[in-house]
C-alpha cells in the first residue's frame, strides 16, 4: 500500500498570488479526483506534490518519506502527465520513450525494451510505434502521455485533466486504462468531469481558490444530499425572487423553459424532490456561502 500525506500546504507564486491555502489531503492506492473550476488550483497543487513548486508551507510525506528532505524518492516513483504536455517532436513515438525511459533511469538495454514494447500495448500505440509522435492525434497523444508517465513502474501517478480533448470512445479506454493501473499504485487526477470522478474514483475532493471545500468518497458526499435536493420549473423574471429566497445550486434551460435546482434542509413548497447526484455535491459545495 502507497500513502500520500498532504499536512498544511500553501503555496503562493512569484507574482504573490496564492494558489494553494492551507491543504492536508490523505490519499491511498486507487484513484483519487480532483474537481474544480478554472483556477482552483489543481494543477498547482499537482505541481507541488510532484516537486515542480515548492510549497511555501506544509509538508508532503509519500510512504513516510518527507518529499522536501528527500525529493529523489517521490522523482523515481513518479509518473507525471501534466496538463499540458506540449513535447511532441519529430521523432518516433518508440524513440521518443527510449529517451525518456533513459532519463528515468532505465539503464538495462533489454529492461527498456521490454517495458516500452508492453506499455506501447497497454496503451494501444503498438501500431504507431514507428511513427512520428507530432503527428498523432489529440487521443493518441494523450495516451502515448499515459506511456511515458508509466516507464519506470511508477507507484504515484499524476494526470491532470487527461481526458480534456478526447471523444467518448478515446475517453472510456483512456479512464479503464487509469482504472486498472490504479489497483496497486496511487492515481491521482484532476478533471471538470463530475462523471469521470463519480465513475471511477474511490476518493475525492473539490477545490476552489485554492482551498479544497469537501473531500471524501463520492458515495457518501451524494448521501449526506438526500432529500435535500429539489427542483422546479420557474419563469425568468422570477429568478431572483427565488434567489432571494432559497439556495440555487444550479439553473439550466431545458427545451426553453427555466429549472432552477435547489439546495433545502426543509421540502419547499411546489418543488419535485430530486434524487441527489455528484454534480449536485459539486455545485453545493460551490455555492455554498463561506
Ligand atoms: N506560474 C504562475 N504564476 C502566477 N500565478 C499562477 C501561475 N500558475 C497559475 N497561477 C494562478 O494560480 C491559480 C490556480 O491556477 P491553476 O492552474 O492551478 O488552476 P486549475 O485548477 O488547474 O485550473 P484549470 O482547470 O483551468 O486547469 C490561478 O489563479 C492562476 O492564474
Ligand atoms: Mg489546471
Amino acid at each position: 500500500m502507497n500513502t500520500l500525506t498532504i499536512n498544511g500546504l500553501s503555496l503562493t507564486y512569484k507574482n504573490g498570488h496564492q494558489a494553494i491555502k492551507d491543504i492536508s489531503l490523505e490519499i491511498g492506492n486507487g484513484m483519487f479526483g480532483l474537481l474544480g473550476p478554472n483556477g482552483a488550483g489543481k494543477s498547482s497543487l499537482m505541481k507541488t506534490i510532484v516537486g515542480l513548486q515548492k510549497p511555501r508551507s506544509g509538508s508532503i510525506v509519500f510512504n513516510g518519506v518527507n518529499v522536501s528532505e528527500n525529493p529523489d524518492y517521490m522523482k523515481q516513483n513518479l509518473g507525471f502527465l501534466p496538463q499540458d504536455f506540449g513535447v511532441y517532436p519529430k521523432v518516433t513515438a518508440y524513440d521518443l520513450l527510449e529517451h525518456i525511459a533513459l532519463l528515468k533511469g532505465i539503464r538495462h538495454r533489454a529492461e527498456r525494451k521490454t517495458q516500452i514494447l508492453n506499455l506501447l500495448d497497454k496503451v494501444n500505440l503498438s501500431e504507431f510505434r514507428k511513427k512520428e509522435v507530432h503527428t498523432f492525434s489529440g487521443g493518441m497523444r494523450q495516451r502515448f502521455g499515459v506511456a511515458q508517465a508509466l516507464l519506470g513502474n511508477p507507484k504515484i501517478i499524476i494526470v491532470d485533466e487527461p481526458t480534456a480533448g478526447l471523444d467518448p470512445e478515446e475517453r472510456n479506454r483512456f479512464n479503464s486504462l487509469l482504472n486498472d493501473i490504479s489497483k496497486e499504485v496511487i492515481v491521482i487526477l484532476s478533471t471538470h468531469l463530475v462523471e469521470d470522478v463519480r465513475n471511477l474514483c474511490s476518493e475525492m475532493a473539490i477545490m476552489d481558490k485554492g482551498q479544497v471545500l469537501q473531500k471524501g468518497h463520492p458515495n457518501e458526499l451524494v448521501a449526506r444530499l438526500e432529500n435535500k435536493i429539489w427542483s422546479k420549473a420557474i419563469d425568468k423574471p422570477a429568478l431572483d425572487a427565488y434567489r432571494d429566497r432559497y439556495h440555487i445550486i444550479s439553473q439550466q434551460l431545458i427545451e426553453r423553459t427555466l429549472y432552477i435546482t435547489v439546495y433545502s434542509e426543509e421540502p419547499p413548497e411546489d418543488f419535485m424532490a430530486v434524487n441527489p447526484l455528484l454534480e449536485h455535491v459539486y455545485f453545493h459545495t460551490l455555492t455554498q456561502k463561506p
